[in-house]
């Protein structure tokens, strides 16, 4: 085994290359700021405010990144989210800021409630119960905005039953056939969403995801939501989080074959960076090698917070 093994030979037998056309960079737009502000939990990542959006997809894709993937923090909270399908909401107007700069950057938008709502949970809220149902047309609503804007794909990360469905059925009744619809489908209720939540302001009042996100001690149940999903209409489906989900990532790939996209989530990051400061870990060599591991368990696509500093590592 170990002639081919040489540095000459190495590259001719290599199974798997990370490539920049398969990262998507998350942005985190903020109203509320003028100037761009360190997210303290995710050291070196910023919210931008919505007049640096533009420039910031700019200098990523110098870097050769292709896709975005947006989170708002808007300036006003409710109960039912009304910032979210605001037509002068914080992510459309960061979306046409960057289409109109940027026509090829491929954006994605977060299709979720938990940023624009006053107790912070994924769904419209009655007597401490987070609503299905009653969740959906909210959901169509604030897809149906980001597609008005110029999103080319959303993705809906709140893990309501019938998400996809609803969406699919918003967007086609409104002309946008054409927007795709890449899904959290399997978005387990994680202890690695910290940092993302001091990012995004979408921390709760109350309780906890659990009755929404799947339970991380099962992985069957991820193969029926990504079925549930694909039937409904999703075009990408998605493993979140990652690292410690590599098992998930596989079995959806192997079993469905669908593009699927892997989220490396905020709590991945920051225990890299973290070690990376302490000087323990090579921080550079560590977030790549991470994600050639997600790369070789099935991921097409990698939502990465890392992707800036990929791209320059792969040069
Ligand atoms: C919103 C959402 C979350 C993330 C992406 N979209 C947080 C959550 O569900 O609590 C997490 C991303 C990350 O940790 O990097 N529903």
């Amino acid at each position: 085994m170990r002639r081919l093994r040489r540095d000459l030979l190495r590259p001719l037998v290599r199974e798997n290359r990370l490539s920049i056309d398969e990262l998507i960079m998350p942005i985190f737009v903020d109203e509320n700021i003028s100037v761009k502000k360190e997210i303290p939990s995710m050291p070196a990542y910023y919210r931008f405010p919505v007049n640096e959006v533009a420039d910031e997809v700019g200098r990523a894709m110098e870097k050769g990144i292709k896709a975005f993937i947006l989170f708002g923090i808007p300036a006003y909270k409710d109960e039912v989210a009304s910032s979210a399908f605001d037509k002068n909401g914080v992510v459309q107007k960061a979306v046409g800021k960057i289409k109109a700069e940027h026509d090829d950057a491929v954006v994605i938008t977060d299709v979720c409630l938990c940023e624009y709502t006053t107790h912070g949970h994924c769904g419209i809220v009655r007597d401490g119960i987070i609503l299905n149902d009653e969740t959906l047309p909210v959901l169509g609503k604030i897809a149906v905005s980001h597609a008005e804007a110029g999103a080319d794909i959303v993705a809906p990360s709140g893990m309501m039953d019938g998400m996809v469905k609803a969406i699919r059925s918003s967007l086609d009744s409104n002309g946008f056939q054409n927007v795709a619809i890449m899904s959290y489908s399997a978005k387990y209720a994680s202890n690695f969403y910290g940092p993302f939540r001091d990012a995004a302001e979408s921390g709760y009042a109350f309780g906890d995801r659990r009755s929404y996100q799947m339970d991380f001690h099962n992985g069957r149940e991820a193969l029926r939501e990504v079925e549930l999903d694909l039937n409904e209409g999703a075009d990408i489906v998605m493993v979140k989080p990652a690292l410690a989900y590599l098992d998930i990532l596989k079995a959806v790939k192997d079993k469905f074959g669908a593009p699927t996209a892997a989220y490396n989530v905020s709590g991945e990051y920051a225990m890299v960076k973290a070690a990376g400061k302490m000087g323990w870990l090579d921080e550079r060599q560590i977030a790549y090698e991470i994600l050639v591991a997600i790369k070789r368990a099935g991921a097409d696509l990698i939502i990465t917070y890392h992707a800036i500093e990929i791209a320059e590592f792969l040069g």
